[in-house]
């Protein structure tokens, strides 16, 4: 089975879509592969936190068709951005039925040069999520261990069992990855909750709660670069590795 597109879903907001997308896409170019990163959140979080702001050229200007190709920032030799911008939210509100596979199309001529593709998905179950789960092998959820965990992913599992149906038969679910635990018996509780619900589909590396990959944002590093001796490190390597087992 293909793995190397993996969207990075959850119409919840906040659950660490972008820390997880720039963590684990930097731990797998740690491992030696080739990753490319795709930001295609009009808040742009993904690029900002790589301290790749005010570019020229950005994923809204494909969308806008003034741009026939995807642009590419290199982070470094094996880490590579798309970044996005604000204006990406106008695609939201006027959708055309050529949007829809807009992403896949042009992924399609780059993706070679790759060994993984992280897409980091908006909060919103819109055009921009279904481009990213139409051009994805796969689809990583990350579900924040809090009171509301459950609620809502049966919208995101009927969202992509639809587009699995329709548009994209290749689709599969690699698993939900839950972010910030803490030690408390409520936080267990869930944690042990959603286990029970998705079994063998959710990670067994979980994303403990640390301050510093909160830092590390705030100071445009990945957290490898900004404390790699954390147990946000630890956790997002472990969670790596896991993915390309
Ligand atoms: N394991 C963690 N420990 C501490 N803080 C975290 C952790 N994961 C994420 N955060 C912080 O939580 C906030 C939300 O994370 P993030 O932006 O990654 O979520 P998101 O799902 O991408 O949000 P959005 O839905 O707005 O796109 C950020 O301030 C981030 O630094
Ligand atoms: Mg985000």
């Amino acid at each position: 089975m293909d793995n190397k597109i993996i969207s990075v879903a959850n119409h919840k907001g906040g659950c660490a879509k972008t820390t997880s997308s720039l963590n684990l896409g930097r731990a797998l170019s740690i491992l030696g592969f080739k990753v490319l990163l795709v930001d295609i959140d009009p808040q742009a979080n993904l690029s900002q936190s790589l301290g790749i702001e005010n570019e020229r050229e950005t994923i809204s200007d494909v969308f806008n068709q003034k741009l026939e190709h995807l642009p590419v920032v290199k982070v470094s030799d094996t880490f590579h951005l798309v970044p996005a911008s604000f204006e990406l939210s106008a695609i939201e509100l006027q959708p055309t039925i050529n949007s829809y596979f807009l992403l896949k199309k042009k992924l399609e001529p780059i993706e070679k040069d790759y060994d993984y593709i992280l897409i980091d998905c908006p909060p919103s179950l819109g055009i921009l999520t279904q481009n990213a789960l139409i051009a994805s092998d796969s689809v990583l959820i990350t579900v924040e261990a809090g009171y509301f965990a459950l609620k809502g992913l049966d919208t995101m599992y009927g969202l992509i069992s639809s587009i699995k149906e329709n548009l994209n038969n290749g689709l599969f679910v690699l698993g939900l990855a839950i972010t910030k635990t803490t030690h408390t018996n409520l936080n267990k509780e869930i944690t042990q909750n959603l286990k029970d619900t998705f079994k063998e589909k959710v990670f067994e590396t979980v994303i403990r709660t640390n301050v510093s990959l909160a830092e590390a944002t705030l100071n445009r590093k990945d957290i490898f670069a900004y404390s790699p001796q954390s147990y946000g490190a630890e956790d997002y390597m472990n969670l790596a590795k896991e993915i390309v087992k």
